[in-house]
């Protein structure tokens, strides 16, 4: 990663063991960080989730990780930028031996049809032309079963795929590896680059899903996403297409 080492030059890694939010944490100092400038936690007490539901992270149970990037091109260039921080996370895995892990439009990772990690990308204004963003994930490695009754959905585990788990300060490593790299090409090249991967890793590539966007709910076969990120659904009156947001994706 010659280009990295260049690029981020052993960008600062922030380390705890209990934190609010390792989002928030880089959100309240953008202007003292550098892309690729991390945060670690063993757990937080106040995680945050997509479309404003918290993120159930017990001590030492998941990857707590985010990071910073500034985006030189502003906020309009961030469309598309979390599905290309998914498949940056599904490489990741795979390179280090995890296979069969998938994604769900517009950010989770799947493994057998259950959530295995979530991505929330979150901006904070903007500096000059370019603007700040700090890009979370929670990647569970093994939960313990109590906590089953706060969490509001089918989780998986990375010791599902592999009960051996590998060490976990080799994963954070691979995983910031791959997260600088993955942005850097993004800053470079927008999406594109990326859109061939993620419908490769897609989980509901041609199935019948549920779109739910607030009270409305539109059903069609998932087709994949197109440059722009966005969801392509083959529906009754054609193929429509569908831009992230609050939108969510169910089985049909
Ligand atoms: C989702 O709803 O699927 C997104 C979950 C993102 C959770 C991660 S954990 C690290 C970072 N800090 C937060 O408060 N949230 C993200």
């Amino acid at each position: 990663h010659a280009t990295l080492q260049a690029l981020a030059p052993m960008a600062p890694v922030h380390c705890f063991p209990v934190i609010g939010s390792t989002n928030q944490h880089l959100l309240d100092r953008v202007n003292e960080l550098r892309s690729g400038e991390s945060c670690l936690a063993e757990c937080q007490t106040a995680g945050r989730g997509r479309r404003g539901k918290p993120w159930i992270s017990p001590f030492g149970c998941q990857l707590i990780l985010s990071m910073y990037w500034r985006l030189e091109q502003g906020m309009a260039a961030a469309m598309g930028l979390s599905l290309a921080v998914g498949v940056a996370v599904v490489e990741a895995l795979e390179s280090l031996g995890y296979q069969g892990v998938e994604l769900k439009w517009p950010n989770d990772l799947y493994y057998q049809g259950r959530k295995l990690a979530g991505i929330l990308v979150e901006m904070s204004g903007s500096a000059g032309a370019s603007c700040h963003l700090v890009i979370g994930i929670g990647l569970n490695l093994a939960m313990p079963a109590r906590e089953g009754e706060k969490i509001d959905q089918a989780w998986a585990e990375l010791r599902h795929i592999n009960p051996e788990l590998v060490d976990r300060n080799q994963l954070a490593a691979r995983m910031i590896v791959h997260l600088q790299q993955a942005l850097h090409t993004f800053e470079q090249q927008g999406l594109a680059s990326f859109v061939d991967d993620w419908n490769r890793l897609d989980h509901f590539a041609g199935r019948p899903v549920r779109l739910l966007m607030g009270d409305q709910e539109i059903r069609g076969i998932a087709r994949g996403i197109d440059d722009r990120g966005a969801l392509r659904l083959e529906t009754g009156e054609g193929v429509k297409f569908y831009l992230g947001g609050e939108l969510s994706l169910r089985r049909g």
